[in-house]
């Protein structure tokens, strides 16, 4: 355990989450689904209503004020909570914040486009750039870049979802978080996480791998089919494994990709009931395009006997300032 701590204290990392966000047994839940179900409440980290992205931006944000960044900038969804979150950060640090936005169903919804995340970036001052599609988002970051550095700034670009390596390493720190809860408490079964931009799931992967070698890792496709996630995955383990100088991981990429269809960011009935009962179970509030999905597969999971015998832990990774934005789609 220690090994792994030593390695991730020798990148620079601001300090915006503070002290380990809670591991928490779900009583309720456990009875409802005969399993005992732990949450790990990375919802709860301290910045502009919380989120994954936050550890990602904790080394990202380190690595833009030692190149002397004074503008993030950045892509996503309308609705996305990586942008809602690096806005919140920018506008902590005194940076500039400039993001480039799609709409990824084409919606014209109005709370879609105006709500939730989307409203929170005004508030955070934010720049929006919109896009006809984020199609080759590499390269549009990199125009968008030079477009800013003509006029003077100082751009750093901050990956979609923040899944780059250096980003990844952030997740890696979680799993020592959780490693450090379950210690004389509980010994997992399982690790159940969205797997959408890949940082989060990869870096689990390199933690988890060092300190809890026994504990399944299973991601929940929330944006793309498996055999396409499988590699991006593969790639961000492989890279952040090099930087931490680790061995990657030998176990295999777990995938469930049952429960995101239609599509990224379209509700579907199975993740509306799983935001439902952790809402009237355990006063939880979960989001319709990442964690309900995720949670939808813990408990079919579950149903199915996808699981080792023994506790679970859910990693709740956000989300829920766009339930405001796809609120009309109701949850039942
Ligand atoms: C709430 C929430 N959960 C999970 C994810 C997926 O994390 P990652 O992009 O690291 O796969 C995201 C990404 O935007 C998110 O906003």
């Amino acid at each position: 355990m220690c090994d792994l701590a030593q390695r991730l204290a020798a990148f620079p990392r601001l300090d915006i989450i503070g002290p380990p966000t809670p591991l928490e047994h779900l009583p309720r839940l456990s009875s409802f689904l005969a399993r005992d179900i732990f949450i790990k409440r990375d919802d709860l980290t301290p910045l502009g209503l919380g989120g994954n992205k936050l550890r990602k931006l904790e080394f990202l944000a380190a690595d833009a004020l030692r190149q002397g960044a004074d503008t993030l900038l950045t892509a996503g969804a309308i609705q996305s909570n990586h942008v809602r979150q690096t806005a919140a950060l920018a506008a902590k640090l005194g940076l500039h914040c400039v993001a480039l936005l799609e709409n990824p169903t084409g919606t014209d919804d109005g709370n879609y486009l105006t709500n939730g995340n989307r409203l929170l970036l005004d508030l955070f001052q934010c720049e929006v750039i919109l896009c006809e599609a984020l199609t080759q988002p590499v390269q549009q970051l990199a125009d968008a870049a030079l477009r800013l550095e003509a006029q003077g700034f100082r751009p750093y670009v901050v990956p979609v979802g923040g899944s780059n390596a250096l980003g990844s390493l952030g997740y890696a720190g979680c799993a020592l978080e959780i490693a450090h809860q379950c210690q004389g408490v509980i010994q997992p079964a399982a690790v159940v996480v969205p797997s959408g931009s890949g940082g989060t799931h990869a870096g689990l992967a390199v933690g988890l791998s060092a300190v809890l070698p026994e504990t399944a890792l299973v991601g929940v496709t929330v944006s793309r089919r498996a055999e396409q996630q499988r590699p991006l995955i593969a790639g961000l383990i492989a890279q952040a494994s090099e930087r931490l100088s680790q061995a990657p991981p030998v176990a295999d990429i777990s995938l469930w990709d049952e429960y995101y269809a239609p599509g990224y960011g379209v509700a579907n009935d199975e993740g509306r009931e799983a935001i439902a009962l952790l809402a009237r179970l355990e006063g939880i509030v979960l989001d319709p395009v990442y964690t309900g999905k995720a949670m939808a597969g813990l408990i079919d999971g579950l149903d199915r006997g996808r699981f080792p015998d023994g506790p679970l832990v859910f990693v709740h990774t956000g989300g829920a300032p766009a339930l405001f934005a796809y609120h009309h789609l109701e949850t039942r």
